[in-house]
């Protein structure tokens, strides 16, 4: 059985912000779920992620994931982090996974190829390494001249010119026998640039007390990119972009232009679906096959758009169900809505879904006609084939009965006299 550490306890000071950087986010989901995800399934257990800078922040983004938690109170460096990791569980004597938090794009099969190696090679500790174009930033793998193997790993920071030119770098992510780790990590130090305890000495604590270090090499490209700056979550974040684009195209979506669509992770679309430029799709939304979304069109949480649903250009759309062909095609605010089926909705109507304290749902019922710039004010229902005139304000509470025809501000029946 493997335990996995992952370590996130850190603040991320090159981040320059006051969210902890596992917590900043890709496509938007943050950095550390794509970390859980991988150790999920590989069915670590347990899977221990150590917290320390605004911890509560971090443990409520991941509630019911099975994590144990581990508390870093001090950020003390990477080696003492994974120390704590290991804390919580004790008398484990197995293989320990330890991974940065900020490693989103490694890949299952690196994973599962460093934990074989480690197991067939009957290794000690080993550490997953990269051959990089552009090494800045990681620490080097220092070899023996004569044997080759592993006598140092130098931090950038630490590092003198000739260490600096080396290619060889670390990666972030280790598998220790757990009794090694520990034994090594007793006798660490923090005698460095950033008086840390750092993991990379643990390694090379081992290394020095005769355990056998292998090293897992993989090659230059996006999964070793770690993320400790803006600009390398933005590179990151593009390159996920690309991917998911690239997975809802293969199952039969249309992106007319995967430059300016925006797809967070986390959304279904069926196929024969379109999707026209500059559409943003927040997590959280599902799109029925044989629908058109865009172009300029914005789809919030919580939104179900039903088959063959028609959303155009300037509609945002949050927390709402909208149904089989009913269309919003132009200048439209949907909010906590169910819309049925073949509903006609006007240009720049708006779902007045906040009254300035909460929010309320809007219930328009088939084959409704929403006049162009109807306001409906929640909590309010239309029935079923009833219409607002163009400009009606449709006022909370006041319901629009079935195949009732309204008009004016506040909106009345113009098959009723008012009573
Ligand atoms: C680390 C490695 C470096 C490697 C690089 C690649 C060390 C000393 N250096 O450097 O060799 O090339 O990753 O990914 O390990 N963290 C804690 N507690 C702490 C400090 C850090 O939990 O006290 C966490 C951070 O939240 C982060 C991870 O550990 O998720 C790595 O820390 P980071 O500061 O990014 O390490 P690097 O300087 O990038
Ligand atoms: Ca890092």
């Amino acid at each position: 059985m493997v335990m996995s550490v992952i370590l996130a306890a850190g603040k991320g000071t090159r981040m320059r912000s006051d969210l902890p950087k596992v917590l900043h986010r890709l496509m938007g989901s943050p950095i550390l779920e794509y970390v859980i995800e991988k150790v999920e399934a590989l069915g670590c257990d347990p899977k221990a992620v150590v917290v320390g800078y605004r911890q509560e922040l971090v443990r409520a983004a991941f509630t019911e994931r099975g994590i144990t938690w581990a508390h870093q109170a001090d950020q003390k460096g990477t080696g003492h982090a994974a120390s704590v990791g290991m804390e919580a569980a004790p008398g484990f004597t197995g293989d320990v996974l330890i991974l940065n938090g900020d490693l989103p794009l490694l890949e299952m099969a690196t994973l599962e190829g460093i934990l074989q190696r480690h197991r067939q090679s009957k290794a000690d500790v080993t550490v997953l390494t990269c051959e990089m174009i552009r090494p800045t930033g990681y620490g080097r793998i220092i070899r023996d001249k004569k044997t080759g193997s592993l006598q140092d790993i130098r931090e950038d920071k630490d590092a003198d010119e000739a260490t600096r030119a080396i290619r060889e770098a670390n990666v972030g992510t280790y598998v220790f026998k757990a009794p090694v780790f520990r034994d090594a990590f007793l006798r660490t130090r923090c005698d460095n640039a950033q008086g840390e305890y750092y993991l990379t000495d643990v390694v090379v604590e081992a290394a020095r007390s005769g355990a056998r270090i292998e090293t897992f090499p993989v090659p230059d490209g996006p999964q070793i990119h770690q993320i400790n700056s803006r600009r390398e979550q933005a590179e990151v974040s593009a390159i996920i972009r690309k991917r998911l684009l690239e997975e809802h195209m293969d199952a039969g979506v249309t992106v007319e232009d995967p430059l300016t669509t925006y797809i967070e992770k986390g959304v279904r679309i069926g196929r024969d679906t379109r999707i026209y430029p500059y559409t943003y799709i927040e997590r959280g939304t599902e799109i029925a096959p044989g629908c058109e979304v865009g172009p300029f069109a914005h789809l919030r949480p919580g939104t179900f758009l039903r088959e063959g649903a028609s959303i155009g250009n300037f509609v945002e759309i949050k927390a709402s169900e909208i149904g089989e062909r009913t269309k919003a095609r132009h200048l439209t605010y949907i909010g906590d809505a169910q819309v049925g089926s073949d509903v006609n909705i006007g240009a720049g109507v708006i779902f007045a879904n906040f009254d300035g304290k909460k929010k309320s749902r809007t219930i328009v019922k088939q084959r409704a006609f929403i006049g162009s710039g109807t306001i409906l004010v929640a909590p309010v229902s239309i029935g079923e084939e009833a219409v607002t005139g163009a400009g009606a304000v449709v006022t909370k509470n006041h319901d629009v009965p079935d195949r009732d025809v309204v008009i004016g501000v506040p909106a009345r029946s113009l098959h009723r006299k008012e009573g």
